[in-house]
């Protein structure tokens, strides 16, 4: 009988990218996916910290575990991701989950291999993190999970320390992959087929900062000439690093999706301050300007967090100012999550959970009503979607345009990876329903 893996991702896109470079690790050691984590042979646990309620998650999970543990002695269990990383964190969870037996922190998960093997051999439970900035692995090859959907790491870690975020603490300095393997690993997706790829990093804008490689404008650019009908997207870009020329060269390769995410975080000036965003709403608004100027049509979506440290009545009215004039196609809107080790952690004027939860409603009842008008909009237009799933629940195929708003239809064949043309007969929410237009 074959030997079973199943992976549980918590957190962002990156996460969920680790999570496939993770299943090529454990393909080649011959395990297979499978659905139930009970079958499992060996059970790995990717984490996220980055809000509270993500590490608590985690722990909830592995905790669920213990049970099944005591009746299959064999299974591995492991716990990876950016919990792992956090200053003391492997010691709580190795004391508070014995049963746990490997923890590996995020700069060791190219050493997975090595850590299984170690385990195989071994009773005791096997413990592997490395602190500093990181290195960069290019050996491994992904299991992509998301066809036709590709992603591919340009940089990892973070060097912005925004003050509520443990990201640069989790994940090291920041530092770039060669363009020349990530222009390589493009080529050869889009050579299996792969229909949209994003670049992916903390902050896209600030790849090869140091100046040793092309800028990540250039590395854009090189990455759409590639031949071949695929769609090219990246994220995040941090608004302080946005450039015109990135403008410029979305506005010249219709492969670049017409469609950029830049998280604004507030719409104070006190709170950006406060945050050690480094820029102003006015200078945001010059960006979108920008950005405007170059690319007319272009989808903005974005990042909101509500509750941070001192932020005042009037400075969360300013962010729903903020999000009116903007007029985001959409938006992921957080309470402040307060982790331990960062600057915010220790600031005055920790926000009341009513007060915050008050705030959120709020501006997710603001972001829902334009995302509702603008879906509105869509009813009676054909647009152009790839396809790229099938919802068993509505008995329909799903797939975005290139602004990244999601159509349901239906079809008698698989069109997954197939790009369609979609006339929307109605709107519900975020979400657009039509048929195909043939030909
Ligand atoms: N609390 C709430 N949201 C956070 N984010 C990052 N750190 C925190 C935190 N401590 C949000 C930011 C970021 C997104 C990925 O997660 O909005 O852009
Ligand atoms: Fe965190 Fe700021 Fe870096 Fe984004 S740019 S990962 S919010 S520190």
């Amino acid at each position: 009988m074959g030997k079973y893996y199943h992976i549980t991702t918590y957190g962002c896109q990156m996460n969920v990218h680790e999570s496939e470079k993770i299943a090529g690790i454990l393909s080649e050691l011959g395990y297979s996916p499978c659905e139930n984590i009970n079958d499992a042979d060996i059970a790995v646990f990717n984490t996220c910290c980055i809000r509270e309620n993500a590490e608590n998650h985690a722990f909830g999970n592995i905790g669920m575990l213990k049970k099944l543990k005591a009746h299959k002695k064999d299974m591995i269990i492991a716990v990876g991701g950016c919990l792992t990383q956090q200053i003391g964190k492997a010691d709580v969870l190795h004391k508070k989950f014995p049963y746990v037996d490997i923890i590996f922190g995020t700069h060791n998960l190219n050493n997975l291999k090595e850590l299984v093997q170690k385990k195989l051999k071994s009773k005791k439970a096997v413990i592997e993190i490395e602190d500093g900035d990181g290195n960069i692995c290019e050996e491994g090859k992904a299991l992509r999970t998301s066809y036709p959907n590709a992603w591919i790491n340009i940089t990892y870690g973070c060097d912005n320390f925004c003050s509520y975020c443990i990201v640069p603490y989790v994940r090291g300095r920041e530092r770039s992959r060669r363009s020349a393997d990530v222009l390589a690993e493009a080529q050869s997706l889009v050579c299996d087929g792969y229909k949209e790829i994003t670049l992916l990093g903390q902050n896209v804008n600030s790849y090869a900062k140091g100046g040793e490689d092309i800028s990540f404008p250039e590395l854009l650019r090189q990455t759409a000439e590639i031949a071949g009908k695929f769609r090219l997207r990246f994220m995040t870009s941090h608004p302080k690093d946005f450039s015109e020329e990135l403008a410029k060269v979305i506005s010249e390769n219709p492969k670049i999706c017409n469609c950029v995410h830049l998280p604004v975080q507030s719409g104070s000036n006190a709170i950006l301050k406060a945050m050690n965003r480094r820029y102003t709403v006015e200078d945001y608004l010059k960006k979108i300007e920008i950005l405007k100027k170059y690319v007319p049509d272009c989808a903005v979506t974005t990042d909101i967090i509500v509750g941070f440290p001192g932020e005042t009545e009037k400075d969360f009215t300013d962010t729903l100012e903020l999000v009116k004039k903007v007029g985001f196609s959409s938006a992921f809107t957080f309470v402040y999550s307060k982790r331990e080790g960062t600057v915010a952690a220790k600031m005055d004027g920790q926000i009341p959970e009513e007060v915050s939860k008050d705030r959120i409603m709020r501006l997710v009842e603001l972001v829902n009503s334009q995302t509702r008008e603008q879906s509105a909009k869509y009813v009676g237009k054909t647009v152009e979607i790839l396809c790229e799933d099938y919802d068993k629940k509505r008995n329909l195929y799903l797939g975005r345009d290139e602004y990244g708003r999601m159509a349901y239809f239906k079809s008698d064949l698989n069109v997954i990876g197939e790009f369609l043309n979609i006339k929307i007969d109605s709107a519900n929410g975020i979400s657009l329903f039509g048929e195909v237009i043939k030909g």
